[in-house]
C-alpha cells in the first residue's frame, strides 16, 4: 500500500490517503497537547504507545461484535483503516468520576457513577466542544435518533468490553473519549483509545496511568506510557 497525500493534520494524528479506494492511513505522531492545545510537547516514541494500544483495543473490540475502522499496522506508528465520513462528536465514557465531571458538577473525584455515565460534546475546538443533548444533536442534524442509539449501545457496549480487559490487568477504567464515523449507512468505531483519550488509575495504588501524568506534571510521561502499553498487551516491546 503506497501512502499518499495528507487529508488531514490533527493534534497529534496525521491521516493520508492511499491508493486503496475506501483505505486511509492513520498517523500516530510524536506530538502530544493537553487543555485545548495550551500546552504542547513532542515526545519521542509517544505516537507508537498509541499506535500499538489503539490496535491491540481495536482487534479485541472487532473480535467481540463491534464494528471498527482499523483493518491493520504498517509499522509501529502508521495504521491502515477504513475512509469514514467522521461524525463531529466527543462521546465520553466515565465509570468514575473525575476531570471536567468534578469540575462542572457537584461530583467528588472518585465516585463510582453506576450505571456508567455517557457525556457527549459537539467536537468543534473553536467553541470548546460544547456538551449536546440528544435533542441538540438531532436539531444540529449530526446524527438522526436512530443513529444516536446505535452511537450511545456501542459506547456502553465498548465500555462493557474495556472495563473487563483492564481489569484483568489491575487497572481501572475511570472514563474514556471514542469518535464513530460512518460508510455509507453503517456505523463504525473510529479515531484512537489511547492513553491520550482514556483515565486510567492503577487499582491498588491510584495512580495514573494515562494523559494525566502530562496534562498535570504527574511523573515521566514516556516512562508511564512505556509501562502501561505492557499491561495492556503484555507482550508489547519498547519501540
Ligand atoms: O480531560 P478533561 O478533564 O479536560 O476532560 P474530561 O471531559 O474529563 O475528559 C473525559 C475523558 O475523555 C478523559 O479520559 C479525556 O482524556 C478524554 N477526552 C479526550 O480524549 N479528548 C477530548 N477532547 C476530551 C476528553
Amino acid at each position: 500500500m503506497k501512502q499518499k497525500k495528507i487529508l488531514y493534520a490533527g493534534k497529534a494524528k496525521s491521516v493520508y490517503r492511499t491508493d486503496e479506494k475506501g483505505r486511509l492511513i492513520v498517523e500516530f505522531r510524536d506530538d502530544i497537547t493537553a487543555f485545548d492545545g495550551g500546552k504542547k510537547d513532542v515526545l519521542k516514541n509517544k505516537g507508537s504507545y498509541n499506535a500499538g494500544v489503539s490496535a491491540f483495543f481495536f482487534a479485541y473490540l472487532a473480535k467481540n461484535g463491534v464494528r471498527t475502522h482499523f483493518i491493520e499496522m504498517l509499522d509501529a506508528h502508521r495504521m491502515v483503516v477504513r475512509e469514514l465520513a467522521m461524525i463531529p462528536l466527543e462521546v465520553i465514557v466515565r465509570n468514575i468520576a473525575a476531570g471536567s465531571i468534578v469540575r462542572n458538577y457537584p461530583f467528588k473525584e472518585g465516585t463510582k457513577l453506576d450505571p456508567p455515565v455517557i457525556v457527549i460534546d459537539y467536537k468543534d475546538d473553536s467553541r470548546h466542544d460544547p456538551m449536546l443533548n440528544d435533542e441538540l444533536i438531532v436539531a444540529l442534524k449530526i446524527a438522526t435518533p436512530q443513529e444516536l442509539r446505535k452511537i450511545k449501545a456501542a459506547a456502553l457496549k465498548v465500555n462493557a468490553l474495556l472495563v473487563k480487559l483492564l481489569a484483568k490487568q489491575g487497572i481501572t477504567l475511570v472514563d474514556f473519549k471514542i469518535e464513530f464515523g460512518r460508510e455509507n449507512k453503517t456505523i463504525y468505531l473510529g479515531d484512537e483509545i489511547s492513553m491520550d483519550s482514556m483515565r486510567l488509575w492503577d487499582r491498588k495504588t491510584g495512580e495514573s496511568l494515562d494523559k494525566d501524568v502530562y496534562r498535570f506534571n504527574k511523573g515521566d510521561v514516556m516512562d508511564t506510557y512505556d509501562r502501561v502499553a505492557k499491561r495492556i498487551t503484555k507482550t508489547a516491546k519498547k519501540p
